[in-house]
């Protein structure tokens, strides 16, 4: 069944004592909020074991920004899913913008690192994107058809339960510059009809599909309310608990 999910992307922000304060915020203020929706909170890897025990009692779920495809090794600097999963992670984001291009992330790594997070029973938050440059010569189609493709059609169609997608247009992360809510419903209905044609109606009308890029929580409600939006995956406004649950009140 398809859930609405906010996430918040904390991206390279918070030390351990700032997540646990932000999370001690978020929990005393989600008590308010009961509208159904999944929210979930990616810090950075050093303070995931103190946000999963911060969020104990509450409904916050805790994911990873990256993880390597290896399940362990002379890998220096990574992180591995089994690493991931002893510190009671269970979602990891993979493929997002910046991973790409700060660190040349290809469509063939990131289906290897889907694999590897399926492979050991977590969830992928999955992002794709089109550039500025893409959208100016109507390519956005064509870009994000090709990059689910590449990373995700090899996969049976009972792994799909464990995918959720996030359309983050490139020009639109960070730089206060949002998709239109019609943008938005275009992009994600589209993604909803070629998931369809390679599996089934069933299984694309299941799928959770986020969108991200400069959601605030002035412009959320009007983003969720398009029929193939599920929810967000949010960066900047995800850093302060009244912004973050003012988006996550947005549905
Ligand atoms: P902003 O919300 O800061 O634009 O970031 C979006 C994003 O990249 C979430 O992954």
């Amino acid at each position: 069944m398809r859930k609405n999910i906010v996430a918040g992307n904390w991206k390279m922000n918070k030390t351990v004592a700032e997540t646990e304060q932000l999370v001690a915020d978020l929990k005393s203020k989600l008590q308010d909020v009961d509208n159904g929706a999944r929210v979930i909170i990616a810090p950075s890897f050093v303070s995931l074991t103190t946000a999963v025990t911060a969020v104990k009692g509450s409904e916050i779920e805790v994911a990873a920004q990256n993880m390597h495809q290896e399940a362990n090794g002379a890998y220096t600097g990574e992180v591995s899913a089994e690493m991931l999963k002893s510190a009671g992670v269970n979602t990891v984001i993979i493929g997002h913008s910046e991973r790409r291009e700060y660190f040349k992330e290809s469509d063939e790594l990131l289906a290897s690192k889907v694999d590897a997070v399926l492979a050991n029973g977590m969830e992928v938050i999955f992002c794709f994107g089109e550039t500025l440059k893409d959208r100016k010569l109507d390519n956005q189609l064509l870009e994000v058809g090709s990059q689910i493709k590449k990373s995700l059609f090899h996969l049976p169609a009972e792994a799909w339960k464990n995918i959720v997608l996030a359309y983050e247009p490139v020009w639109a992360i960070g730089t206060g510059e949002t998709a239109t809510p019609e943008q938005a419903q275009e992009m994600h209905k589209f993604v909803r009809r070629i998931v369809s044609k390679k599996y089934t109606d069933e299984l694309a009308d299941d799928i959770s599909i986020l969108y991200g890029g400069s959601v605030k929580p002035n412009n959320a409600k009007e983003i969720f309310s398009k029929p193939d939006v599920d929810g967000g995956l949010i960066g900047g406004a995800s850093l302060k608990a009244d912004d973050f649950l003012a988006i996550v009140n947005g549905f």
